[in-house]
């Protein structure tokens, strides 16, 4: 059944909410088990219950408005933040999707990569509900959860696909299989892309994150006004590398008077060409390297996750690269593109299947890969 999930709506500053409630009693089966999800590894307090793939409930807290005034994330601020919510969180997840601890037949966390401090806050809340409620405890990779949110909301994904992750803290390509078999075929050896833009919307003074405004500022802007060159790995290999990107803008907005004239208000139209000559880069860049993996690869689909997947432009020129390749593409829906624990609920539901349960021994790991 495929994956469904309301707009968004904003309850309380700071938190949004997806999912369609219900008002009756919840049904689970073997095939269709009733998961709470946990996601706390970075700047978001996130928690949502899926019965198989269908998403009840997708409640997000965002940190943003605290870690604004920093520029980016503080460590010790998240995990307190993420302490003081947790409760009340994982509570509106459980009253919207009309369920109760009772009904709950595992609990999904992200357990890594992430902040070890804000990891533990999600990881301590599922295993207190899997030990007092006797459920299995599923411990989840983050990265894998931005993997597989595109095939929660397209179940129909061909394989083998080529699947784009883009954040704030990661930037990675995987060939799939199938659903369950995924490879890294190449990663970033400096910045993710999200930190490339969060770090150039900083160094020409606009706010944390860096991305959505980025975007927006961009849409107003000739991307054909400062020339970049990506950047070219001597040993021929297929990784990412963004920082590159950030020195030459820092070094253009310095030369040219840019960098810090607009700390308040909206940029000028020289600011604007460069970030818009910017994103056009890094989008094509990436676009470059996800249509060669695919080609390579005989892939049948491209997919994009990650808080990065909602950049329009990215969206955009990956849709008319893979149609002219013949491929399809997915894009995860800017709802489920950021951190969220549908997707960490969705690879619980996948590890329940396969009996991949954790113990309550489990621990966070602020390096996992995968
Ligand atoms: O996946 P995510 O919510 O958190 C991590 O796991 O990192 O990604 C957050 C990142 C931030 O760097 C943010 O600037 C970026 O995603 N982002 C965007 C856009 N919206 C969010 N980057 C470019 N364009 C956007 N529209
Ligand atoms: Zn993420």
């Amino acid at each position: 059944m495929p994956a469904r999930h309301a707009a968004d709506g904003t309850a309380s500053p700071g938190l949004s909410e997806t999912g369609d409630a219900i008002d009756s009693n919840i049904m689970s089966s073997a095939e269709n088990p009733v998961i709470l999800g946990i996601e706390t590894s970075c700047d978001e307090t996130a928690a949502a219950v899926l019965r198989g793939r269908t998403i009840l409930s997708n409640v997000i807290a965002s940190q943003t408005d605290i870690h604004r005034e920093y520029g980016g994330v503080v460590p010790e601020l998240a995990s307190r933040h993420h302490l003081e919510r947790i409760d009340l969180v994982v509570d509106l997840a459980l009253g919207r999707a009309g369920t109760r601890l009772a009904d709950l037949d595992a609990v999904a966390v992200t357990c890594g990569p992430g902040l070890v401090g804000s990891l533990l806050v999600g990881l301590q809340a599922a295993k207190a509900i899997a030990y007092v409620r006797s459920i299995p405890l599923l411990a989840v990779n983050h990265l894998e959860g931005h993997l597989r949110s595109v095939f929660l909301e397209h179940p129909g994904v061909p394989f083998p696909a080529v699947s784009l992750i883009a954040s704030g803290g990661h930037t990675s390509l995987y060939l799939s299989g199938d659903e369950d078999r995924a490879v890294r075929l190449a990663r970033t050896r400096d910045d993710a892309s999200g930190e490339a833009f969060d770090k150039v919307a900083k160094l020409v003074g606009l706010g944390y994150p860096g991305g959505p405004v980025v975007d927006r500022l961009a849409r107003s802007g000739d991307r054909k006004a400062v020339p970049f060159s990506p950047p070219r790995m001597s040993d021929g290999s297929l990784d990412f590398s963004f920082s590159g990107f950030k020195t030459a803008v820092l070094r253009h907005a310095r030369a040219r008077g840019l960098d810090r004239r607009f700390p308040a208000g909206e940029p000028d139209q020289e600011t604007r060409d460069l970030l818009a000559s910017f994103q056009s880069a890094v989008v094509e860049f990436m676009v470059k390297r996800v249509l060669t993996v695919a080609r390579r690869e005989a892939a049948r689909s491209i997919c994009l996750s990650g808080g990065v997947a909602c950049n329009s432009l990215l969206r955009a020129r990956l849709a008319e690269e893979a149609a002219g390749a013949g491929l399809q593409c997915f894009a995860v829906s800017p709802s489920l593109a950021g951190d969220n624990a549908a997707m960490i609920a969705e690879v619980g539901r996948r590890k329940l299947l396969l009996g991949e349960v954790a113990d309550l021994s489990q621990n966070a790991d602020p390096g996992l890969e995968f």
